[in-house]
């Protein structure tokens, strides 16, 4: 094993406004939104304990309040449904409350990822640790941090996870170029935020996982803002390809955007349509329902027809 610690921590970026959701998450964080039944945060603490990352510092800003909540023990909602003998419930209430080891700190004022992720710095201390973006949902059938983690502890130094993307959405990420070594194991040799199509080096992309290491720390105090102003984590991972490896795992999984309107409603049918319960009632009535939807819309069309 390189590194010489290993990967306990995970960090959670949650301070973000969520303004694409308003006027859902005026008073309501967009982490708490459901997808299917469960907050979108959850997902994400579960994958992180499923790593075996039980200690996790959520970075919070105002009005994240209920994301505290939701961790917590609901003493008298437990009581209720005890009362009740409501033991399914009383399980789903718990769940939430015994994944990990949740603390939390404030970002004060917001400038970008990178920021975000140096408030983590005084928990953290001198540990490689993994960073969790909220936005992007991996699939539990599709391991990818414990992937990340295994080739952070054999190859030490900080690790990405990447995705092949269409060429014309590559401007909505962080992109890698990079090298062979391994498989779906890369060496990256150039990180660049949100490049244009027509300068990015590649077609992979940086989705949120990242196994870093506690240098990071020291590059992000001296990071200047980049793209769009804002403090880039991917600009201070690109610093530190100089001096310690950054690979990237390329993940060919499941992923579930729920930063966006239309990927978040993709999202919760398509985990909805995976489950026991709701998956078969679900694609009986999309069914029936979308031929019929699309012959409304052919007999009357939106903008009253051609005439
Ligand atoms: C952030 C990162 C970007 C990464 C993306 C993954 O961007 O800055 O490098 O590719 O997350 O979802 P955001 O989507 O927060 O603008």
């Amino acid at each position: 094993m390189t590194g010489t610690q290993r990967v306990t921590k995970a960090v959670i970026p949650a301070a973000g406004l969520g303004t694409r959701f308003l006027p859902a998450t005026k008073a309501s964080p967009k982490e708490m939104l459901p997808v299917v039944d469960k907050p979108a945060i959850q997902y994400v603490v579960e994958e992180a304990a499923r790593a075996g990352l039980d200690d996790v510092l959520m970075v919070t800003g105002r009005n994240k309040r209920p994301l505290e909540d939701h961790f917590d023990r609901a003493v008298e909602l437990e009581h209720t449904l005890e009362l009740k003998g409501d033991k399914d419930k009383l399980s789903l209430v718990h769940e939430a409350s015994e994944l990990a080891t949740i603390h939390y700190v404030r970002q004060g004022d917001p400038r970008g990822l990178g920021h975000a992720v140096l408030a983590a710095a005084q928990h953290v201390g001198d540990e490689p640790f993994a960073v969790l973006l909220g936005d992007d949902l991996i699939d539990a059938r599709d391991p990818l941090l414990e992937l990340m983690i295994e080739v952070q502890e054999r190859e030490g130094g900080s690790v990405v996870a990447l995705m092949e993307v269409p060429p014309e959405s590559i401007s909505l990420y962080g992109c890698a170029a990079v090298e062979e070594v391994e498989g779906d194991v890369w060496r990256v040799t150039d990180l660049i935020e949100k490049p244009p199509a027509d300068e990015a080096p590649s077609n992979l992309a940086v989705i949120g996982r990242y196994v870093l290491s506690p240098t990071v720390f020291e590059v992000l105090r001296r990071t200047e803002p980049g793209r769009g102003g804002e403090i880039q984590l991917t600009d201070a991972i690109c610093s530190l390809i100089a001096s310690e490896p950054v690979h990237g795992v390329v993940f060919r999984g499941r992923r579930y955007d729920t930063g966006d309107r239309l990927d978040y409603l993709k999202a919760v049918v398509r985990l909805a349509a995976d489950r026991e319960d709701l998956g078969p009632p679900l694609l009986d009535w999309l069914q029936t329902w979308l031929p019929e939807r699309r012959q409304q819309d052919a007999a009357a069309p939106p903008d009253g027809g051609a005439c």
